[in-house]
């Protein structure tokens, strides 16, 4: 479904992306109870009435509905379908930029998902690609959404500093890469970008933009999208006190193709599970440490020597690695096709190694 704006002179434009989440939600009683609501219940063109007198000057705008969900049942299939829509339509002359709005429960996982198949393109097209979302449903007397759209659509289509193109977002009032979004609060207005390296929207720190074109400068080619029916099975297994060998036991006699271990500290997981994960990696299973304290990084061989067919996880956290996984096994499988000898590894390696931006 696609509506317009601006429908008599649209081009060049901003594309605007539904996905649904809070930023479209509805309390029924939004006096009362902003925490009781509904999310995905308007549709983006609607959102974009609601702030069209806001709009900058001469920005041209036209929506498409990709979904209308609460972002918690977000599935790869539709995944896919967001990375190839941001791949076409950044290869359409007419779109100057893209902004999609989203649920932020797993704006983490769509974050780095579109940085990994999409970055190097929107860079070198020189256009930025923008997630939003809101922690108050679009009833809320204060609601967040507006602005948060505002400043997105501001972020999409005009010239900042010396910004470049690639994908962000924005929440809050403040803008960071959407690789680094992670939602570590369950209400707080700024959560997905709460404790991420960010900038201001009105006015750019230097040192985070420099951080930018570090990454950038590293990242220099994306990864295939996968197809509908082609993700990786990858599950996530956190290490706490009292684990069982049971919980990776159970893994040994499926179809999984990779686990993420979020363990205790630096990545470190439960002596109970160490029999069973040397097993898993001689069925073929991958294995990923991270760590569930969501913070910091993960480093090779600490706390203890990693066995070959487990990497640590850099300062990706468990969603993040889990994406990035999947990603580097559907890449190994498709180079392994065309005749290159590339594991998972030689492709989760090139993001775990991402420089980090302070
Ligand atoms: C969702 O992720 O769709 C609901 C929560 C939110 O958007 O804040």
């Amino acid at each position: 479904m696609s509506s317009n704006l601006n429908s008599t002179e649209k081009a060049p434009y901003v594309l605007v992306l539904g996905m649904g989440g809070t930023i479209a939600g509805l309390a029924p009683n939004p006096e009362e109870n902003l925490l009781k609501y509904q999310a995905g219940q308007v549709g983006v063109g609607s959102l974009l009435a609601h702030i069209e007198s806001a709009i900058p000057e001469g920005v041209k705008l036209v929506s498409q509905q990709l979904a209308n969900i609460n972002s918690r049942n977000l599935s790869e299939a539709l995944l896919s379908l967001l990375g190839k829509t941001v791949k076409d339509s950044l290869a359409h002359s007419d779109v100057v930029g893209i902004v999609i709005t989203h649920g932020t429960d797993t704006i983490e996982e769509t974050g780095i998902f579109l940085q990994l198949t999409c970055g190097k393109y929107a860079q070198d097209l020189g256009k930025r690609v923008v997630i939003t979302g809101a922690m108050l449903p679009a009833n809320a007397p204060n609601a967040d959404g507006p602005s948060n759209l505002l400043d997105a659509i501001r972020w999409a289509s005009t010239p900042i500093d010396n910004c470049p193109g690639g994908i962000f977002a924005t929440m809050g009032g403040r803008a960071c890469m959407a690789m680094d979004l992670a939602k570590r609060h369950g209400t707080a207005l700024n959560a997905p970008l709460q404790g991420s390296p960010s900038s201001s929207v009105g006015l750019i720190n230097p040192s985070w933009l420099s951080g930018v074109k570090a990454v950038e400068a590293v990242w220099t080619e994306d990864f295939p999208i996968p197809g509908e029916g082609e993700w990786p099975w990858v599950e996530i297994l956190t290490s706490h006190v009292g684990a069982r060998p049971e919980t990776v036991i159970q893994w040994l006699g499926s179809k999984v193709n990779g686990l993420i271990l979020a363990g205790t500290g630096m990545g470190g997981f439960h002596d109970a599970w160490k029999a069973p994960l040397d097993q898993a990696i001689s069925h073929g299973i991958a294995l990923v440490r991270t760590s569930r304290t969501g913070a910091g990084s993960t480093r090779p061989d600490i706390p203890e020597k990693d066995s070959a067919g487990c990497m640590a996880s850099g300062t990706l956290s468990a969603p993040r690695a889990r994406i990035a996984l999947q990603l580097s096994l559907n890449a190994a499988k498709q180079a392994n096709m065309v005749g290159k000898p590339l594991t998972w590894q030689d492709f989760f390696a090139r993001i775990a190694n991402l420089p980090e931006i302070r």
